[in-house]
């Protein structure tokens, strides 16, 4: 008899990152709060975990960060205020964005060491059971959510799973990589190898790893050990290939486009796609874009 995989329960959003692609804006502001239309990055990424059943929602935090706990907080001098105005749709907004009391936990990184080390501070919150992991700069616009789709292949495969997507050859330099093997259906594969930020003429793949992950606990073990790898940095992809020794991994090719926030021009294409995809902006601001292009030179 097979068991059924473990529940999700618990996701990490790692945002202890220096943001230095986004400065000025960056310096006092966490690039997790810059918004898209009207809301922070972040809150997608925890209303996208939440429409997937997590129920406990860890963020790794760093120096400057304080204003991504306030915005998860109870504002309540400005809900009481908007409550007795009757201004309930806004009040209503607001008590619906954040996690119920005690189901956000923050720890902080302490030093910015890269991605693994921010994964590992996590681990004492997570315990021994799989967990997701989410980037929140990279923005994924899907229905249903990537993590949803992550966590119904993950139901069905168990293991660790990596979301996957395909990017032009000539940047695979900026991503980690994922070689394929087996085919389980159209959408879900076999990882045999993964690298972070190979050469172009050495990746196995343009199949980069999109920001989601569903993973086992045991990849703690091997981020308590992990050296610094590229840029210097203490890599998850290090860590997840010696698992893979270990482990099966699933590449899973989410139905979505990914919007990366922590570039510029990734975060003004999530601000257009977003403001095109709302009803009550998009008939406004259709024409003024429309506009700006024809009069816009390159
Ligand atoms: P990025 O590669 O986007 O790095 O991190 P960054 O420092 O945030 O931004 P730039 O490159 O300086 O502009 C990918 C993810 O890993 C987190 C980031 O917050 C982001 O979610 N991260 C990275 C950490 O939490 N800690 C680190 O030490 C590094």
């Amino acid at each position: 008899m097979t068991t059924a995989p473990r529940k999700i329960r618990k996701i990490v959003f790692p945002v202890a990152g220096l943001g230095t692609r986004f400065l000025p804006a960056t310096k006092v502001i966490p690039k997790e709060m810059l918004t898209v239309v009207d809301k922070p990055v972040i809150q997608y990424a925890v209303e996208e975990a939440i429409e997937a059943g997590i129920e406990h929602f860890v963020f790794v935090t760093g120096r400057g960060k304080g204003a991504i706990e306030d915005h998860f907080d109870m504002a309540f001098e400005l809900e009481s205020t908007l409550k007795a105005r009757g201004k309930t749709a806004s009040f209503e907004m607001l008590e619906g964005s954040r996690p119920p009391a005690g189901a956000a936990s923050f720890v902080r990184q302490q030093e910015p060491l890269g991605l693994g080390h921010a994964v590992w501070c996590a681990r004492e919150i997570i315990g021994a059971e799989p967990f997701a992991l989410s980037l929140p700069d990279m923005l994924i616009q899907s229905k249903p959510g990537c993590m949803a789709q992550m966590i119904e292949t993950y139901n069905a495969r168990g293991g660790n799973v990596v979301a996957v997507e395909e990017v032009p050859h000539e940047h695979v330099n900026r991503y980690g990589v994922c070689a394929l093997g087996e085919t389980f259906n159209e959408r879900t594969h076999a990882i045999t190898g993964m690298v972070e930020k190979p050469k172009i003429e050495d990746a196995p793949s343009n199949l980069i790893i999109s920001g989601r992950y569903i993973l086992q606990p045991e990849i703690f073990a091997h981020l308590e050990k992990q050296k610094p790898g590229a840029g210097g940095e203490i890599q998850l992809t290090d860590s997840m290939i010696s698992l893979l020794g270990e482990q099966n991994f699933s590449a899973y090719k989410f139905d979505g486009t990914t919007y990366d926030c922590g570039d510029k021009v990734g975060y003004l294409s999530a601000n257009v796609a977003y403001a095109l995809d709302r009803p009550d902006l998009a008939p406004a601001f259709r024409p003024i874009l429309d506009r700006l292009t024809k009069s816009s030179h390159p």
